[in-house]
Order: C-alpha cells, then structure tokens, then sequence
C-alpha cells in the first residue's frame, strides 16, 4: 500500500495510526476475555465431565477445576517468555499473527474437546497465544505510536483488556441458560480470526523494521503514520539510538538499564499483588458474600465489569494530558484506601444493610482506582522505558513476571480467605497497595510526551551521570 492510501493528516500524525492501533489493540480482547470467560464456563464443564479422573488417575476434582482455570495462565506464563525473543527475531506484526492463530487453534480445540485432558491441552495452547499478545500488543503500539498521542494509543490495549473481560461476562449470561459452555469458550476464535485478517494489511514496526537494516521500509511505514514534516525529524531520532543487534537477557542487567527492569517488575508485580484478578475472577463470590443474592451477584459482576471499561475510557482520555505518574499514584492512593474500607468492613459481624452497601461501594470504588492508574499505566510503562536494543526481552520478562503474579494470587485467594478471613485478605492487598505507592513516587519517570528515542537518552545519561560519581567502572559499562 502507498503513502497515498492513508487517511487525513492532523497536527504530527496522519489518521490511519488510530486504525493500526485499534486494530493492534484487539490482542487485549483476546486476553480479556479469556480472563472473564472461564468462570462462568466453569459451572457448566462440571456437568459435562468426569472431573474425578485426569488420564486414568483418580484426582480431587477441586484440583482439576483449578488446573482447568490456571491452565492458560500458565501458557501464558510460556507465551510471555517466549514472546519477547520472538518479537525481536520475526518482528511484532509477524508475531501478533502467530499469536492470533495459536489463540484460534486453542479457542477450537476447547470447544470440540471430548474430554477434559484435552480441555485442559485447550486451555494451554490458548494461553500461549494471550502471553504472545501480552508482550506483543503494547510494544507494536508503542513504537508505531507519534509521542504525543503514545499513552493513549497504547492504553487502548488495556481498554480491549477490560471490554474483553466485560464481553466475556455478557457471553457467560447469554449462555448460561442452556448451559453451552462450548460457545462461550469457542466464541474466542471470532476476534482472533478478525485480528489475523487485520494484520495481513497493516505495517511493521517502523523501529524494528530500522533495526533491521531496512531504513526505505521503515521510512515508508513513517510516511503512512505520520505527518509529512515529521517523518525525516522521527527517522533521525530513530537512527541515533538503534543498533543493528538485539539484545540479549544479559544486558538487561547493564547498569544503565537495570534500573528500569527494577521498575518493570516491581510495577509487574505489585499489578498483580494487589488482588485486581480476585475480583475478575472471584466477584460473584465476593458479592454474595456482602449479601447479594445469586442473580444479583452476577448482574452485579458485569456492573463492575462495566466500572472497570468506563474508567480505562477516563485515563486514555487523560493519560497523554496528565502524564503517566499523577494517574498511577492517585490510582494507588484510592486503592489503598478502598482496600483498607473493605478490610474495616468485612472485619464487622454481620455485612447486612449499609455496611453491605458500604463493601458493594468500596469494591467497585478500588476497581475504578485500578482502571485509572495502575492497569493502564504499568502496560504502557514496560513499552516505554527500554531501549530498544532490549524492548522485547526486557518486555518478555517483565510479562512473565505479571502472568505468575496472576497466577499465584489467584491460587492463593480462597486459601488466604481461609487462614485470614476476608477483611485480613483486603487488608494485605491494601498493605502491597502502600508499598507499591511508595515504590511508584520513588522510582517511576515520567514518559509523557517524549519520544521513545529521548526517553533513552536520557536514561543513559542518568545512569551515566550516577554511575562516573560513585564508580567508575559502572560507567564504562553503561557505555558499552
Ligand atoms: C490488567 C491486568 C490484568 C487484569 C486487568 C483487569 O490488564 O494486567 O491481569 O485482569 O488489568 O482490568
């Protein structure tokens, strides 16, 4: 396609980088929905399977379920960590259409599976392609994104993470009266399908493409997304910095790139540690317990499901105006807060009248502070702070760190609620809530505005700066 094909130009870019990054944005949907879907499916899949048997071997079935669930988070622990490497070596728009074909192929083999070994194989596969959209969404976004519209546009990743989960709800309580949990799951294969087709007709990364020693190319793709003043200006930008080689795990520890990685999992970590996905995962529950009857707690769930989208909308709007670090600490503060309400209110007797009300208020309130800061901004983060030479495998590992952070809390929850009670459950999400506060003032830059180029500068001469002043041969390192 030609430079003439794009759409209109406005300011620094040109239209058709907002149809390349929605587009690109639909690997949060297929992520989002594969979180929100399995609950519900759940209840149906044990009517239809032995859940007391896996391959001949009697086992308890509690435990099955929870393999059933866990499953794609653990292939997409495995799509994480492959992800990153691949996104370097094939190039990101080759890996989202992987992605979108192995996301397909699981979606179909969980919708037909006679069994549940091969449920489970499913579930697996699946996850291998949300962990390659996990990595690879937010990092196409980023590096094909004009600066000054590069948090809104790569936010929008986490605006399908948060419809797909709210799809998904909406699916399960269309479904459920007939109890057809293999359309639930199969439906997945309707947006892969849309992503793969997609994807044939957009760009490459115009940064990987340069990396690539393919400078026409790049500048090409530069030409479609941008406005004409701008494209020469970004291509130097782009040459100062890019290296011809990538990355390997090694350098992430340079010394002038360490301290992002600290940032990357730190932010990873505490995204997850929080307890976002017990209430993705576990609302209902949570919801009858603060006196909801059945019908209600589900309707309940697609409101905070709702919640969730409608505040992702608040911080794509703002994220480029405020910058990233206003939105992040205001969102931990009120989740901090929301955490220690909810902690106050479950440690009460009785959670009947008001004080239910109070915990009903407080859950969605915690959710809205999660969607305004810390689940947009720590995925746009992690496609902002490293330098190219190690994006993809600083993203890679960052990502893994997320997915097992999802994994362990949402293994522990019902555990923790056990041994703590739920008010002593809150109250520890709330504890990582503060940390993560103090963590985020002390050591998260700010990004807004700046190009990927200049934000890697910058890093350099900080590191360099620190490193001549205490040590000299830190510096050396950071030089090379
Ligand atoms: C973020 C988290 C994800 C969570 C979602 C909820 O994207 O990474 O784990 O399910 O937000 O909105």
């Amino acid at each position: 396609m030609s430079a003439t094909q794009t759409g209109a130009t406005t300011g620094d870019r040109n239209s058709f980088v907002y149809v390349v990054a929605g587009l690109a944005a639909l690997n949060g949907l297929l992520f989002g929905f594969d979180t929100g879907v399995i609950s519900g499916a759940m209840l149906y899949i044990r009517d239809t399977f032995d859940l007391t048997m896996i391959m001949g071997y009697a086992i308890d079935p509690s435990l099955v379920e929870g393999v059933v669930v866990s499953g794609a988070m653990v292939g997409a622990i495995f799509g994480a960590a492959l992800g990153g490497r691949l996104a370097d070596r094939l190039g990101r728009r080759r890996l989202i259409l992987v992605g979108a074909v192995v996301f397909f192929v699981g979606s179909l083999i969980m919708a037909v599976a006679p069994n549940v070994e091969v449920l489970i194989l499913g579930r697996i596969v699946d996850g291998i392609g949300v962990g390659f959209a996990s990595v690879v969404g937010p990092l196409y976004i980023s590096e094909i994104s004009p600066p000054k519209i590069r948090g809104s546009l790569v936010s929008l990743n986490q605006l399908t993470i948060t419809s797909g989960i709210l799809i998904a709800y909406l699916v399960n309580y269309a479904f459920a009266n007939g109890g057809e949990w293999r359309w639930m799951l199969g439906i997945g294969m309707l947006p892969a399908a849309i992503l793969f087709l997609g994807m044939l007709y957009m760009p490459a990364s115009p940064r990987w493409l340069y990396e690539q020693g393919r400078e026409s190319d790049a500048r090409e793709v530069l030409s479609r997304t941008r406005s004409e003043g701008r494209v020469g200006e970004e291509l130097e930008e782009i040459k100062k910095t890019i290296q011809t080689e990538s990355g390997t795990l090694r350098d992430l520890l340079k010394a002038w790139v360490r301290p992002m990685l600290i940032v990357g999992v730190g932010l990873a970590a505490f995204q997850q540690i929080t307890g976002i996905n017990t209430v993705m995962y576990y609302a209902p529950t949570i919801l009858e317990s603060t006196g909801f009857a059945d019908t209600a707690s589900i309707l309940a769930t697609v409101g905070i499901g709702a919640i969730n989208v409608v505040m992702t909308v608040v911080a794509v709007l703002l994220i480029d105006r405020t910058g990233r670090r206003p939105l992040l600490l205001t969102g931990l503060a009120g989740m901090t807060v929301m955490l220690a309400v909810l902690g106050a209110v479950f440690y009460l007797p009785g959670l009947s009248g008001v004080v239910g009300w109070v915990a009903t208020g407080s859950l969605m309130l915690y959710v809205a502070f999660f969607a305004i800061g810390l689940g947009p901004v720590f995925w746009l983060m992690i496609s902002e702070i490293y330098p190219m030479e190690v994006r993809g495998t600083a993203m890679g590992v960052v990502t893994v760190v997320n997915w097992a952070g999802n994994l362990i809390v949402s293994l522990t929850f019902l555990r923790l609620v056990d041994v703590f009670g739920q008010s002593g459950t809150f109250w520890l999400y709330g504890a990582f809530s503060a940390l993560a506060l103090v963590f985020c003032y002390q050591l998260v830059p700010e990004t807004k505005g700046r190009s990927l180029e200049e934000i890697e500068a910058d890093l350099r001469e900080t590191a360099v700066g620190t490193a001549a002043s205490d040590d000299r041969s830190s510096a050396t390192d950071a030089d090379d």
